[in-house]
């Protein structure tokens, strides 16, 4: 496992190039607009020709040609939350979790997340921006979506 800030593209140069695959899931509503671009156009860099880009985040959708607009929860949304927070507090209380459990919270104590929003056509345009060819949905469920941007 490497350790990287997803918000600074310093990770490019241990990550090095070639790659057909780089997912980011549930991250990127941590980074500001402007590092989301930077994150795309780095991972660019690193991904082979035909190499695909994943992004899984909370996209709710605004209107793409063709596709449903879904702005309001899913069915399964908060049933999704209460089991995110439930994993969060059992991880909490193994043992062996304790300490990184704080270093992440040191890590984040003056770092809130960005909590950025947007809609996949914000992701989609932004990877194009980043030099991808192809981007779009890859799946979708209620407001969570996943962008595909191959290079
Ligand atoms: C909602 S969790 C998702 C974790 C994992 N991808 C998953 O799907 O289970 C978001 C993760 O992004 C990490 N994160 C937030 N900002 C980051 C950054 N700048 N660099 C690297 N990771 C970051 C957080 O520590 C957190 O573990």
């Amino acid at each position: 496992m490497v350790g990287a800030d997803l918000a600074s593209t310093a990770w490019t140069a241990r990550a090095g190039g070639g790659h057909d695959l780089i997912t980011a899931v549930m991250t990127v509503h941590y980074l500001s607009p402007a590092a989301i671009h930077a994150l795309y156009a780095a991972a660019r860099e690193a991904l082979a020709p035909g190499g695909v880009l994943v992004v899984a985040d909370l996209m709710p959708d605004d209107g793409l040609p063709g596709l449903m607009r879904v702005l309001d929860p899913g069915p399964g949304e908060a049933a999704a939350e209460l089991a995110w927070a439930r994993w969060w507090s059992e991880l909490s209380a193994v043992p062996e979790i304790g300490g990184l459990m704080d270093a992440r919270a040191a890590l984040f104590r003056d770092r809130p997340p960005a909590g950025f929003t947007a809609g996949l056509s914000w992701h989609a345009a932004a990877a194009r921006t980043a030099g991808f060819g192809e981007a779009g949905a890859l799946w979708r469920e209620g407001r969570h979506a996943a962008l595909a941007a191959c290079r």
